[in-house]
């Protein structure tokens, strides 16, 4: 959602600031805006729309100035428009805001009364008119920074500029993320790491009620109560800012498809220690994933959906119950969980507002929490107890690929681990798996050669208004995940069913080349899903399956056919070679429809409100 960038240094802010708002555009925006210090005092730019839309304003000539501060605003609190863009201003200050101010309507009703005017519907302005309140009793930024936070219920990650302060942007944070980049001569704050990275891979965490300041010498932070400085340790990239760029692709999606056979070998490779599983880089201990009752995994959209592949693994090699939870529903629902049980929080960015409520909701109740997560020191890394990170790189495509694979894989390792310290499996029988293992990312490679036919495949859906996707087990969680990658990007309606499903209702909507996507990956099963697709044949569906190489698939039950490499060695790893052709075919879909793929409307990249 909504994206900050703050810079203080010496060169041209306006470049740095729009450069920094283009690193940010893939988190969802409506409208943008930059502020800098010019030699005629504050100015502020902004405008609805694309970032296009705010270079168009200000034109060729960018007004010249070395501190600033940017925002695109993904709207909350009043429609997409110039007046709610951020950054607002009252009096002397100038801010820019990520997150929801619960109070805005009790504070916004103090300052009514008290004679001030509102510009805009934002809770963003209540924040400036208050802390201009503030401001002109303490005339001093700290002070009045931290009396303003006392009032403040909410989320919110604050840069913020003071007229008198020229050169200097103070920032603070709580339930949103924001760090400090560290440079040479000059500084930044921004929401993400990737909007930094053109200038420095060093960084700083910030932490709740933490209040920062930047100049281009100095990067201090404040303790919540108090004035004293806080001394923390820099933390640095591995990501680097080719990662985040599109390297040639029309679009990141695209690229980052790609990019998965590499992503998978550098999750998986550090956790395997001679043939067996091993988490002790990650200092996750046997200990902390031995003698529970139950898993219970929590995560959100195509997160949730590596959680439910997740129960299949952990359910068929460790036999132990695990339940999958859309964590908007857990937070709310009175979980029973407790010490002896794991819960495994599941999340690409580590800042999803419902996923981070559910992890605290767990810890409220005393289970033990394990995070899987790609974004280093983001919340939810921070607070769970143990985290295993993904090794991703960047995900900037909204639509999630690359991560859901890498979450995927880590369930495969995880499984296998608590298969063996539950007595479940013998070093043998690990060893032997870890082998297939260790051949996913080959496996995968080859998968992404069934681009071509997802190409074929993709120009005869392109025109359907619905499109149906069924499977059974591991099939039924992949047809969720492929159903979910198109309607996000191509604006398609599709439903993911279990096939067994279909003829207890929905089959009444297949008629005349309604098509039918099957995954039928697991040989068991493979019967029973022919005759699903016969019975979408037998009423005109256009039926595309998704199978294994060499699997038969009589004439009569599908009109294409997308066989998996040969090197799926094993049934249980194919969910991770089907995925492939499920989001080339989204892909294909959507750009042959004009989508904006990278930036589907409505959407962000990481959903930091409820
Ligand atoms: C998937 O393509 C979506 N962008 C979305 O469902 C995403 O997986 C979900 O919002 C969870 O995000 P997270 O992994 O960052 O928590």
């Amino acid at each position: 959602m909504c994206g900050i960038i703050g810079y203080s240094g010496k060169l041209q802010a306006a470049n740095v600031l729009l450069e920094g708002l283009r690193n940010l555009e893939y988190r969802g925006y409506d409208s943008a805006g930059i502020s800098l210090f010019t030699k005629s005092g504050l100015k502020t730019y902004k405008a609805q729309g694309r970032l296009s839309q705010l270079e168009a304003l200000l034109g060729e000539n960018l007004p010249e100035g070395q501190c600033g501060i940017g925002h695109t605003r993904w709207a909350t609190h009043g429609a997409p428009s110039n007046v709610n863009a951020h950054p607002h201003a009252s009096g002397s200050i100038t801010l820019v805001h990520n997150g929801i101010l619960e109070n805005y309507m009790e504070l916004k009703e103090v300052l009514l009364k008290k004679g001030r005017v509102f510009a805009s519907q934002t809770d963003t302005e209540v924040i400036a008119q208050w802390l201009d309140e503030e401001y002109q009793q303490a005339h001093e930024p700290i002070k009045a920074i931290r009396k303003t936070l006392k009032a403040l219920k909410g989320s919110y990650a604050l840069g913020i500029l003071f007229a008198e302060h020229p050169g200097v942007i103070y920032a603070v944070r709580k339930d949103s993320p924001l760090i400090i980049g560290l440079g040479q001569g000059e500084n930044l704050i921004a929401s993400d790491i990737t909007a930094i990275l053109t200038y420095t891979r060093d960084y700083l965490l910030v932490e709740e009620n933490e209040i920062a300041m930047i100049t281009p010498e100095q990067a201090k932070i404040y303790s919540p109560e108090g004035e004293q400085l806080v001394k923390r340790e820099p933390c640095r990239a591995d990501w680097d800012i080719g990662a985040a760029q599109k390297g040639g692709y029309a679009h990141f999606m695209r690229k980052e498809i790609d990019e998965q056979p590499h992503a998978l070998e550098a999750t998986i490779s550090p956790r395997v220690n001679n043939g067996q599983i091993d988490f002790s880089v990650d200092h996750v201990e046997d200990a902390f994933l031995s003698n529970f009752h139950s898993v219970q995994i929590v995560a959100c959209g195509t997160a949730m959906h590596a959680g439910m592949i997740g129960k299949h693994l952990i359910e068929s090699l460790a036999r132990i119950p695990v339940s999958v939870n859309i964590a908007s529903e857990y937070r709310y629902s009175n979980p029973i969980v407790g010490k002896d049980d794991l819960v495994i929080i599941v999340s690409q960015s580590g800042e999803t507002a419902d996923t981070l409520a559910a992890l605290r909701l767990a810890k409220l109740h005393g289970a033990r929490t394990l995070a899987i997560v790609n974004v280093v020191g983001s919340s939810i890394a921070r607070e769970a107890e143990r985290v295993l990170y993904t090794y991703a790189g960047p995900e900037i495509a909204v639509a999630s690929t690359k991560a859901y694979s890498v979450q995927t894989a880590m369930f495969y390792l995880l499984a296998l681990r608590i298969a063996y310290l539950s007595g479940n499996m013998d070093t043998d029988k690990i060893f032997r798996y870890v082998e297939k293992i260790q051949a996913i990312s080959q496996m995968v490679k080859d998968s992404l050669k069934t681009a071509p036919i997802c190409k074929e495949i993709a120009a005869d859906l392109v025109d359907s208004s619905d499109l149906f996707y069924i499977g059974r087990g591991l099939d039924y969680c992949l047809s969720l995940e492929g159903s979910l990658k198109l309607k996000e990007i191509s604006y398609l309606h599709s439903e993911a069913y279990a096939a067994g499903e279909l003829k207890h209702g929905t089959i009444s909507l297949i008629t005349e080349k309604v098509p039918v996507i099957a995954v039928a990956t697991q040989s068991s099963i493979l019967e029973k899903m022919i005759s699903n697709m016969r019975e979408v044949k037998a009423r005109g569906g256009f039926v595309v399956v998704i199978c294994q190489a060499g699997s038969n698939i009589p004439e009569d039950a599908a009109d294409r056919v997308i066989y998996l490499p040969d090197s799926v060695k094993d049934e249980l790893l194919a969910p991770l070679a089907a995925i492939v052709p499920l989001q080339l075919i989204a892909y294909e879909i959507a750009s042959l429809r004009g989508c904006d793929v990278d930036k589907p409307r409505n959407l962000a990249k990481s959903v930091t409100v409820e």
